[in-house]
């Protein structure tokens, strides 16, 4: 069930474009992103929450992909945003996002990244009552916006780094102060209008969404009653799942959609809290399917093990090493050649575990082959270094076919970006 399509000639089809033409004409390692695929699933979630909720609106996580393009995209499509930082308030304005349209959650933040976020006129979603004490010493607390972050004791994620909810995480507010928290902020003369969480990420199974829901809208009836606040807005963070090996289902939307809209005017009536905004946020789920990484075969080698070397590394992408995560890998310039054997494909890092798959079943690899990496669009530019001096790599967007570069290759003087060598040690 992968975003997979195979042309004629049993090549790698992306948006319209053959990925063997691609790396002829933009070399590799290779990010290739499919404009259309992002579009189809922005709208695939939006029209089927709305179906149910017609107050709905998707923050798109771009953490994800700060990729200037890609967030024009999700402009254009109506989007807004969660940002975790100063630099991504920064860059979502500078992708066309109006403020408004943006919500700044970020965890163990400054007094001078609050006061640059406040700056922006962004809203801020504050996560914990450090950051609440000390946003009311930097501006004037009468009437303005603020919401918070609320750990609601249920997590989930595809690895124990991606849980943020539950008694180990480190975010947000603790469910049983959060009344205490919002009539303090109220005191301070602060206006909360939002609630919201994050469970985790990578998520494929609808249940710890739901009960995520249900408790979080149960905090939010707790506080509006208990801490008299009006909510304008509810948010349920992100996590959609996307699989990543072929056998794993993809999350029904439409039938997740129902529930969790089901749960929350369900909890909405229940409460007396009127008709607040429900926001989620997802980050994986609207751009994850829609790249590739392509990367090209450079040394079959038979050592104690069989070993395929391709050009890119966890520099490049980072996830199977960090997590030990699944990407698919197809023969971009055989795609329909059944496996033969197990074998591991490692990238040129000088590290034991740069390896994108380990006994991974593929064809017959030449050297000189082309593997395309799938579900290389969420986390992956975005977590790329410059580690071993390997300039980061070159994106491009394809549409309908045609393709244009969105990101340029960095060069070996990019690795000295912003370094200074002090006179006395100048050659
Ligand atoms: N909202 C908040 C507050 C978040 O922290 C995150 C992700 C999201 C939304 C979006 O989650 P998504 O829908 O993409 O699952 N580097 C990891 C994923 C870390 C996610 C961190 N927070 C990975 O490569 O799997």
């Amino acid at each position: 069930d992968l975003n997979l399509k195979i042309n004629e000639k049993d090549h790698v089809d992306i948006g319209g474009a053959d990925a063997n033409d691609l790396v002829e004409e933009y070399g590799t390692p290779l990010y290739v992103i499919d404009e259309k695929r992002i579009r189809d699933n922005y709208n695939r979630v939006f029209s089927a929450f709305t179906k149910y909720y017609n107050d709905f609106k998707i923050l798109y996580a771009c953490k994800a992909n700060t990729n200037l393009s890609v967030m024009r995209i999700l402009e254009q499509e109506g989007s807004y945003i969660d940002a975790v930082s100063p630099g991504e308030v920064y860059t979502s304005i500078e992708a066309g996002f109006s403020p408004d349209r943006i919500l700044f959650t970020g965890n163990n933040v400054t007094n001078e990244e609050l006061s640059y976020v406040d700056e922006t006129g962004v809203l801020i979603n504050l996560d914990s009552i450090s950051q609440l004490k000390r946003l009311s010493k930097l501006v004037d607390p009468e009437e303005y916006k603020i919401s918070f972050r609320v750990n609601p004791m249920v997590g989930a994620g595809h690895h124990e780094h991606c849980i943020t909810g539950g008694v180990m995480s480190k975010f947000g507010i603790m469910e049983s102060e959060a009344a205490e928290v919002y009539k303090m902020a109220k005191n301070m003369g602060f206006n909360p209008v939002g609630m919201h969480t994050h469970i985790g990420s990578g998520i494929l199974d609808p249940e710890p969404f739901k009960l995520a829901t249900e408790t979080l809208m149960n905090i939010a009836g707790d506080v509006a009653q208990n801490a008299d606040v009006d909510f304008e807005f509810l948010d349920l963070g992100g996590g959609l799942g996307i699989p990543y090996e072929p056998q794993e289902n993809i999350l029904d939307i439409n039938k997740f959609a129902n529930e969790i809209t089901g749960i929350f005017k369900g909890k909405l009536d229940e409460y007396g809290m009127g008709k607040p905004s429900m926001y989620i946020e997802p980050g994986r789920y609207l751009v994850g399917d829609a790249a590739y990484l392509l990367t090209k075969v450079n040394t079959v080698k038979q050592s104690y093990r069989k070993f395929v070397g391709v050009d890119a590394g966890f520099n490049t992408l980072l996830r199977p090493s960090m997590y030990g995560s699944y990407h698919h890998i197809v023969v971009a310039n055989k795609a329909n050649e059944e496996a033969i054997e197990e074998i591991d494909v490692a990238g040129n890092i000088c590290e034991s575990g740069d390896l994108f798959a380990r006994d991974r079943p593929l064809p017959k690899i030449e050297e000189g082959d082309l593997l395309a990496i799938m579900n290389a669009g969420a986390y992956a530019f975005s977590m790329s270094s410059q580690y071993n001096s390997r300039p980061r790599t070159a994106e491009i967007l394809v549409n309908n076919g045609d393709s244009e570069i969105i990101r340029e290759r960095e060069t070996f003087n990019d690795l000295f970006n912003k370094q200074i060598i002090p006179e006395r040690l100048k050659k």
